[in-house]
């Protein structure tokens, strides 16, 4: 059974017994149809992805109450299974960015018993109200229905993890202010949230009186999340598998008030407050469009967390972006998936890459190409807190990693034929390297665009590194391959990476 585990707070992604690291892609919104998927398979194939994201959408999987459709699951199952590619689900039910346009007709055309929210000013906003049991009692039992298919017909674990709703949360009001939650709002804040949060207030104390000019978004935060938590619970009763919840972000330095980002979502400052509602969630995951290092760099920080395995469902995939997978790394990522990096978009030009082709799927596929042969080394590693990945960073053209007794020192468009000299920069910044520690001394070592080299940690030693033996090669079956030894150009200036997937195996020594 896939499963998330944490050891010293760090995680792993366990699929067939050992950790796994999804190389991934989200298809388009509307993708996940017999007659679209031509369109999707050829760019996971491009892309090396070894796992899609797709979705199940609650309007085809339940087009009448309790009638159940499984054609579109089982497709996906068996194609992934042809095409050696494991998936994850993504439930389009109650919540959709926000809204419930995924919902069945039958429900659409019942909006008196599956209200959307109301707004402060009484008017109808565009996103299901989390306080509707009827929609609720709907949810649990489509998706319970779609947990206990994948029991049945997926003994072999094709599917290795399911996101419960998407983007979950409401733009445009703080909460659902219709009588109904005004009710519980005006009520007491529950014992179990009190407890979690560690909050020293009496028990009955009002969501007003607790959290003050916060009350409003962590009771609507609350609400969701005790929603989204009843239903991966029912779900999981179903079929243990591990579940999550994506986030719409909110801007991690600079977030201003929650009219401005998606109110009830799991963004950073609620994380604990999703805790407690939603324990059969098994983590939060952030979708990260936002641009820059620093940034990116901050979301990856506030959900790695002991009690939160980091995993980026969507991203940017274009080249500026590519390098972010080495970062994401760098964190402890279980994986990291671009959103609509294949050919089914409904009009060129759809989401942030132009036209795709071949070329724009390039930089990922190097990523891909690169980690993927030795990915279960790179998950092993990287829970074992002996792995440490960066991205070429902006304006910064050199990185130091700690090894205990030694540093790698990795460069970008460094002079050619010298060695200890700063780097230029990339005319991008494009570049990423990788480094996990096998043992003392000994080092896996990969990268793209940038030059790797190491040196004794201690800065009174006169000793000098020695690269005692390198070679370049890959891993089957857990075992190192070697396919030759780099010597004379290829070592005494550092260890050069270029556009072509190359992974070293580094044994250090001094003289
Ligand atoms: C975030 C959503 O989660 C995705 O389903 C998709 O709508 C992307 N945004 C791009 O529009």
């Amino acid at each position: 059974m896939p499963r998330i585990v944490e050891r010293d707070g760090r995680h792993a992604l366990i699929v067939d017994g050992a950790p796994f690291l999804i190389l991934g892609v989200q298809a388009h919104n509307s993708s996940a149809w017999p007659a679209i998927m031509p369109r999707v398979w050829p760019a996971v194939e491009a892309l090396h992805a070894n796992t899609l994201e797709i979705p199940i959408y609650w309007e085809q999987f339940e087009p009448e109450p309790g009638d159940f459709d499984t054609s579109s699951v089982d497709m996906l199952v068996q194609q992934a299974r042809e095409h050696g590619v494991r998936l994850v689900l993504l439930w389009f039910g109650t919540w959709k960015n926000g809204s419930s346009h995924y919902m069945p007709l039958w429900m659409k055309l019942n909006p008196g018993l599956y209200p959307r929210m109301i707004g402060a000013d009484g008017r109808r906003v565009d996103s299901p109200s989390p306080h509707c049991a009827a929609a609720l009692a709907a949810d649990i039992r489509a998706f319970s229905a779609l947990l206990a298919h994948l029991r049945a017909v997926d003994s072999v674990h094709t599917v290795i993890l399911v996101q419960v709703e998407n983007e979950t949360g409401t733009w445009g009001s703080v909460r659902d202010f219709s009588p109904e939650a005004q009710k519980l709002f005006d009520g007491p804040v529950p014992a179990k949230l009190l407890t979690a949060l560690g909050a020293s207030t009496q028990s009955g104390a009002t969501w007003s009186a607790v959290f003050g000019p916060n009350a409003d978004e962590y009771f609507h935060a609350w609400s969701v999340a005790s929603y989204v938590g009843a239903v991966a619970a029912a779900g999981k009763a179903q079929d243990p598998l591990p579940l999550y919840v994506n986030t719409a972000l909110r801007d991690p330095i600079t977030p201003g008030p929650a009219s401005t980002y998606e109110s009830g979502g799991p963004t950073d400052n609620v994380i604990p407050i999703w805790k407690a509602a939603a324990p059969a969630i098994d983590l939060l995951a952030p979708d990260i469009y936002l641009r820059g290092d620093e940034r990116y760099r901050r979301v990856l920080e506030l959900y790695s967390r002991p009690d939160n395995a980091l995993f980026v469902p969507e991203t940017r995939g274009d080249a500026d972006a590519a390098r972010y997978f080495f970062m994401a790394l760098g964190h402890g990522s279980i994986g990291w998936s671009p959103f609509g990096l294949d050919f089914s978009a409904s009009t060129p030009g759809a989401f942030m890459i132009p036209r795709v082709t071949e070329a724009t799927l390039a930089p990922v596929a190097l990523n891909y190409r690169l980690v993927g042969p030795i990915m279960r080394e790179v998950a092993r590693l990287n829970f074992e807190g002996r792995l440490q990945a960066v991205s070429e960073p902006e304006g910064v053209h050199s990185q130091r990693l700690d090894f205990g007794r030694w540093q790698a020192i990795i460069t970008y468009n460094a002079p050619p034929f010298t060695r200890g000299r700063d780097g230029i920069g990339n005319p991008k910044p494009v570049g990423g390297a990788l480094v996990g520690e096998l043992r003392e001394g000994e080092f896996l070592v990969t990268g793209e665009e940038c030059k790797v080299d190491f040196k004794p940690s201690d800065p009174t030693s006169t000793l000098q590194r020695d690269f005692l033996r390198v070679e370049e090669g890959s891993y089957s079956g857990g075992v190192f391959k070697p396919l030759r030894i780099w010597n004379g150009d290829e070592t005494d200036w550092g260890l050069n990476f270029a556009s072509e997937p190359r992974v070293l195996r580094v044994l250090l020594g001094t003289y």
